[in-house]
């Protein structure tokens, strides 16, 4: 083969290794119900920002400081993090990548979270606790799409690794990760439960 593909965007997507996952989402999903509820400054920033659902975005980005069952899934995140910043094949300089924050998001059905990146963090991602059917993918987009302005469209049946958009379903017990400058959004889903998600930053420290 005379071309080879080079500049990579890895995003990874693999099942959380750890053990009870049932247990683990129904502890996350209590605990997501119980934020919302008593979180009134969240409710408000999702009021105006998320419109439809809750998110503790805006309010609450330290849930692994505050409750075991999150700094159980801190810890349950972090091997796949290392995983993937060996994948990555980064040189960390003798520091290291921890997570800095984490939060909640339940998306009802018609919730959308519009195109945005994690500016200050390098690697992001969400670990999926509750998909409905038909819930939404969350959706990355090529980060060269602004270079292609003048260049022919890429045929409909491409390979995957040659589209200008990837999705990837929100699968329970699933963690996604990301650099955190790759662009994403959550487009609106029908649904006729809740989508519950947790995201998270990681930091260069
Ligand atoms: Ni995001």
């Amino acid at each position: 083969m005379a071309a080879r593909a080079f500049f990579p965007t890895l995003i990874y997507f693999e099942k959380l290794r750890a053990s009870r996952l049932e247990q683990l989402n129904a502890d996350l999903r209590d605990e997501a119900y119980k934020l919302r509820e008593f979180d009134r400054a969240g409710r408000r920033w999702s009021e105006d920002n998320y419109a439809g659902g809750y998110t503790s975005y805006g309010s609450m980005t330290n849930l692994n400081t505050m409750s075991s069952v999150f700094a159980a899934l801190e810890r349950d995140i972090d091997k796949h993090v290392k995983r993937y910043v060996k994948l990555l094949e980064w040189d960390l300089l003798g520091r290291s990548v921890k997570m800095s924050n984490i939060w909640v998001n339940i998306m009802p059905s018609q919730t959308v979270h519009s195109l945005h990146l994690h500016p200050l963090s390098v690697i992001s991602g969400t670990y999926y606790v509750q998909s409905p059917k038909s819930a939404a993918a969350i959706k990355f987009e090529d980060p060269r799409l602004d270079r292609f302005m003048g260049a022919p469209p890429r045929k409909a049946k491409c390979k995957p690794e040659q589209k200008p958009f990837v999705s990837f379903p929100p699968r329970p017990g699933h963690v996604v990760l990301f650099e955190s400058w790759l662009r994403h959004e959550v487009p609106a889903g029908r649904t006729t439960d809740d989508r519950i998600s947790i995201s998270f930053n990681y930091d260069w420290v």
